[in-house]
């Protein structure tokens, strides 16, 4: 049997979970993400991504912010974080919620969970996250920064393939589709204008996978050669089921699979023993008098 050491020599395993949404004082999350946590003690991957929506809902909500830090901690091996709509606030450009990206926001998830863009090598792959929340923020001096750090990072990895990681999708439908007038569709994913560049970064630097969550729904399909990858929550299934959907209403995560030769693998993990919490009902009290 091959050591772990000598496993991720040849591979590395990386699992994704996101839209952990964890409350202080609130439970109905906390079952699933035990579970979670007594999933990945068994399998013992290299490492796992926190893919933003670590805490509840409120982004100035101190004591989830303080909660979600002590749950994603009993994780029994590394972890990096990125940040959420729930944890800094929405994008300017495109968000909806009523509290935005500011720098007090993005300090507050920084002290509590560490940098919120990080780049590593691993088995002959790049990994790079961002902050999906800093895109189209009208010109905030983070947005800038964050935006001439992903070049040069890119450019670091030029010749290898690159997974990246950021809360946010790209686009719905199609990477040419203009901004969604309706609120609620157009925070889904990130501005036309921000979606442009990006994408204009990850083809000339060779980004092959592009792993996002938000949408609380599993989606994963090719186009012009980067896999995109929606994960699911790990905490419920979002909006009642006579919405517009593009992916699979269930909960769960990812588990990833990066190899030297420039493969990858992953599988759906979750949806057969993790709580299908739906949002909704508990919402609309749907079901009660
Ligand atoms: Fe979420
Ligand atoms: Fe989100």
């Amino acid at each position: 049997m091959p050591t772990d050491k000598n496993r991720s020599m040849k591979e590395f395993r990386l699992i994704q979970v996101a839209d952990i949404h964890l409350g202080a004082g609130q439970e109905h999350h906390l079952d699933n993400w035990t579970k979670v946590v007594d999933w990945i003690t068994r399998e013992q991957p290299d490492l796992v991504v926190v893919n933003g929506d670590l805490i509840m809902s409120d982004p100035d909500n101190d004591k989830d912010h303080a909660f979600a830090r002590e749950q994603i901690a009993r994780l029994p091996v590394a972890f990096r974080c990125l940040p959420g709509n729930h944890d800094i606030g929405d994008n300017i450009v495109s968000g909806h919620m009523p509290k935005r990206i500011d720098d007090t926001r993005r300090a507050r998830f920084i002290q509590h969970f560490g940098a919120e863009r990080w780049a590593f090598g691993a088995a002959g792959w790049g990994f790079v996250g961002i902050n999906a929340q800093l895109l189209g923020s009208k010109g905030q001096t983070a947005e800038a920064e964050q935006w001439d750090w992903l070049e040069q990072t890119l450019n670091g990895y030029r010749g290898s393939p690159v997974a990246l990681f950021m809360h946010k999708p790209l686009f719905l439908d199609h990477p040419t589709e203009p901004d969604y007038e309706d609120p609620w569709t157009r925070q889904s994913c990130i501005d036309s204008v921000s979606r442009e560049r990006l994408l204009e970064l990850c083809k000339r630097f060779g980004v092959r996978v592009i792993s996002t969550g938000h949408k609380h729904q599993t989606r994963t399909f090719s186009f012009e050669g980067i896999y995109y990858l929606w994960a699911p929550s790990t905490a419920c299934v979002n909006s009642a089921p006579t919405m517009l959907h593009w992916g699979t209403r269930e909960v769960g995560f990812f588990d990833l699979r990066f190899r030297p030769n420039g493969l990858f693998d992953y599988r759906l993990i979750g949806p057969d023993f993790l709580f299908r919490h739906e949002n909704y009902i508990r919402k609309h009290k749907v079901g009660r008098n």
